[in-house]
């Protein structure tokens, strides 16, 4: 029962919002329960004297029920009570609310009743007989450490909240950057596609087969989007190739062929600027390199060579020999996927060859 009727109806006593101040705000409610209606009336007496809002009670239940409606922020409770025992009581309104400042009275002194306080999450404890001095001291000392704990778990939130939401926000803006940025550059690889009739599309098609490789590899998001950003533009630096080299559908000299070579890192200068393209411009540089170490420009081995890049070097390989040249036709998915398998370790690893072969991508895509 409330036993003090002249308090008025207990309500719902709302938490106050969270603050640093070292002075505990004496409008927090605070439930005394106790079956001993001499122990309540002199501890409400008291903190109501000390200017705090506090109410009463001598049935634990009927204390519990007024917690579920509305949670104190300091509740001090007897651990020996018939029927519902402090500790019950403490539990409970701890799970109603896990910031319920929660003081236990016993006449106990044994160590182990501390330790069962502290590990169930009650805030402190006080022995009978009463010290009042001491009880305005920790009851302040409960308040303010509450007060303290929720203003940093709620600051913590907040700039979590803040950085998550400016992930997300530089993230969209790249991700808008990075379409314009391909967008402008599109006209370049279109011109470079018209160089060479045979060329029409390669770009187009290495993405998006890049794109499904990385997503069959179960690549991350972002790393999906590189490769397929790095498989539209892998060839972007055979725009300073000069034409004839371009066009040229003889063998190559050693020196035209150095001359090619040299498109990777003309990609990556062309590239490196747009920041926002994230490992893209290192991917085409890298997109001619060998998993046995025998490619360029680095000739870089094994897992040396950025993932991205062996993805875009997997789907330009494919791309290309189920494209026609002016040597000889097209082949067919499954000769070029066998082609490539047939040289595993050599020119790609098993990994990425074994999730192209797991799409078995057609001629077209
Ligand atoms: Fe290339």
């Amino acid at each position: 029962m409330n036993s003090d009727p002249s308090s008025g109806p207990v309500g719902t006593p709302r938490r106050t919002a969270g603050h640093s101040r070292l002075e505990p705000p004496t409008e927090t409610p605070i439930h005394v329960v106790d079956d001993d209606q001499v122990i309540v009336d002199g501890l409400t007496h008291f903190l109501r004297q000390r200017g705090f809002l506090v109410h009463g009670f001598t049935e634990p239940t009927q204390a519990l029920s007024v917690i579920r409606e509305g949670p104190p922020h300091l509740l001090i409770v007897d651990r020996n009570m018939p029927g519902m025992g402090g500790f019950d009581l403490a539990r409970s309104a701890l799970e109603e609310d896990p910031d319920i400042g929660v003081i236990i009275l016993t006449g106990a002194r044994e160590v182990e009743l501390a330790i069962d306080a502290f590990r169930l999450g009650v805030s402190d404890y006080l022995l009978k007989p009463l010290d009042f001095g001491e009880i305005e001291r920790t009851v302040r000392r409960v308040l303010i450490r509450r007060s303290q704990e929720i203003f940093h778990r709620d600051t913590e939130s907040r700039m979590r909240r803040a950085v998550e939401n400016r992930t997300l926000e530089l993230e969209r803006k790249n991700k808008l950057l990075e379409g314009v940025t391909v967008g402008a550059l599109t006209a370049l690889v279109d011109i470079l596609e018209q160089k060479n009739p045979h060329f029409q599309g390669h770009s187009q098609g290495v993405a998006v087969l890049s794109e499904k490789i990385a997503t069959e590899m179960g690549l991350p998001t972002i790393e999906v989007r590189a490769c397929k950003t790095a498989g539209f533009l892998h060839d972007i630096g055979m725009i300073a190739v000069p034409d004839k080299l371009v066009e040229k559908t003889s063998p190559l000299t050693r020196d035209e062929s150095a001359q090619i070579q040299q498109h990777c890192r003309i990609g990556k200068e062309l590239l490196d600027p747009f920041t926002h393209l994230g490992p893209v411009p290192d991917y085409v540089f890298h997109h001619h390199e060998r998993i046995d170490g025998s490619g360029y420009p680095d000739g870089l081995a094994g897992m040396d060579i950025p993932m991205g890049a062996q993805v875009v070097a997997v789907a330009d390989s494919f791309r290309a020999l189920v494209e026609p040249r002016p040597y000889r036709t097209a082949h067919s998915p499954t000769e070029a996927i066998e082609i490539l398998v047939g040289a595993a370790g050599i020119w790609h690893s098993d990994e990425i060859l074994s999730a192209l072969a797991r799409l078995r991508p057609s001629a077209s895509a």
